[in-house]
């Protein structure tokens, strides 16, 4: 059975994060009232540069303090290289916010190998998250970005982490990689309430037409929840081949197609 997946196709970058900045509002601000806290888990990639940079503006001091970001997935490499996903949401997002330093829970890469990264960074959501054994954490709000080959977070197609399905964060090694990797894996993804996909650019087009028009299995496909929502935020230039009407719903300045 497809999953349920809520497209919104952008005129432009600048309206997708401007839409993507009110979803974190409204979410942070119901996660804060209903639960005391607001969980997020962030990827990489250039993608999300420019929400970041827009996120960074938000002065709020009561929802950033109990606003708590983790990462999707992390380079095994030095938070001081340009590599590292940390230091690109450092540089872009957290230098200039108000949450406190325990708020900020990024994957530790200074052990010996990415196995025991992948261990200790599993640890880490256990003791911060409540759940039942055998169950996963839940974020309120998971940012993913999208590889043109369909993987997304560290989940690549050729590597097998994407079938884990029992482990909470897999350590992903191949030569194909510049940087072995550490990964939330596939459950922990689909546990969140709501997940937002962002692609922008012609360079994904082909991608996403297999995923959504064609049901091509990727690593991305397999991204859908039980019981929150999954939306797909594109650029038009991202959306290039998939068949829809250029007919604007009120989304702001999105037009909103099911899939
Ligand atoms: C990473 C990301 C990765 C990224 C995609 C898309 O560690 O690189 O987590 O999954 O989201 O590769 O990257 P772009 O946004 O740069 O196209």
């Amino acid at each position: 059975m497809k999953p349920k997946r809520n497209i919104f196709i952008f005129e432009s970058a600048y309206t997708l994060s401007n839409y993507l900045m009110k979803k974190w509002h409204s979410l942070a601000r119901e996660s804060v009232e209903t639960k005391g806290r607001f969980t997020v888990a962030l990827s990489g990639g250039r993608t999300p540069l420019e929400f970041y940079c827009k996120l960074s503006n938000l002065d709020d001091f009561g929802l950033w303090k109990k606003t708590h970001i983790f990462l999707t997935d992390e380079r095994f490499c030095s938070f001081d290289e340009e590599a590292s996903n940390f230091r690109m949401i450092k540089e872009n997002l957290l230098n200039y916010v108000r949450i406190p330093e325990e708020n900020i829970h990024s994957i530790a890469t200074n052990h010996v190998n990415v196995s025991t990264c992948a261990s200790q960074y599993e640890e880490k959501l256990k003791s911060f998250f409540d759940f039942k054994e055998g169950d996963f954490p839940s974020f309120d709000f998971m940012l993913l970005g999208l590889g043109e080959d369909g993987h997304t977070a560290s989940l690549f197609p050729w590597d097998y982490s994407i079938k884990e399905t029992t482990q909470l964060v897999v350590p992903v090694s191949s030569d194909q990689l510049s940087y072995e990797r550490i990964s939330l894996s596939l459950p922990v993804l689909n546990n969140a309430s709501n997940i937002f996909f962002i692609a922008q650019g012609s360079q994904k087009s082909s991608i996403l037409e297999q995923i959504i028009e064609q049901n091509r299995d990727y690593p991305a496909s397999y991204v859908h929840t039980q019981q929150g929502s999954l939306s797909f935020l594109l650029d038009k230039e991202a959306a290039g081949r998939l068949s829809y009407r250029d007919s604007f719903v009120d989304q702001d300045d999105g037009i909103l197609i099911q899939s």
